[in-house]
């Protein structure tokens, strides 16, 4: 009897990007202080790494919560595509408003990924670099 069993699934995800960490909201000596080295203008990389969990009820017949192809497929062509080897700050339109910092990173990736169709989104981890992650699960209904 497995029917109606939730089960969580995690997927690591990667991509390469650029960005500066610079606000509009403060003043050029200000954002200095603030964002130090990461405020350079011309800004630096890292290697992102992206973990998306969703959850969903074993379906008994294929033994899965959801295919991982479909999940792959809309990981890639909501953030890989439009973030891989990109300069955030440029080329993500909602980082021309925002800083590219990894807390926004992480509720836009949540944003992107939150109408998954074949299951539901329950967190996104981001990792910036071996030392820091970032996790959202969206706000409380
Ligand atoms: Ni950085």
């Amino acid at each position: 009897m497995t029917d109606g069993l939730k089960i969580e699934l995690g997927r690591r995800y990667r991509f390469s990007a650029s960005h500066r960490l610079h606000s509009s909201k403060l003043g050029e000596e200000e954002n200095r202080r603030v964002y130090g080295k990461c405020n350079n203008p011309h800004g630096h990389g890292h290697n992102y790494v992206v973990e998306v969990s969703v959850s969903g009820t074993l379906d008994p017949a294929t033994g899965m919560i959801a295919n991982l192809a479909d999940l792959d497929a809309f990981v890639e062509r909501e953030v890989i595509e439009p973030f891989d080897h990109k300069s955030l700050n440029e080329d993500v339109a909602v980082f021309r408003e925002n800083v590219p910092t990894t807390e926004n990173i992480c509720t836009e990736i949540f944003a992107r990924l939150k109408h998954f169709p074949k299951a539901k989104l329950e967190r996104v981890r981001v990792e910036e670099t071996g030392n820091n992650t970032f996790e959202y699960a969206g706000e409380e209904p």
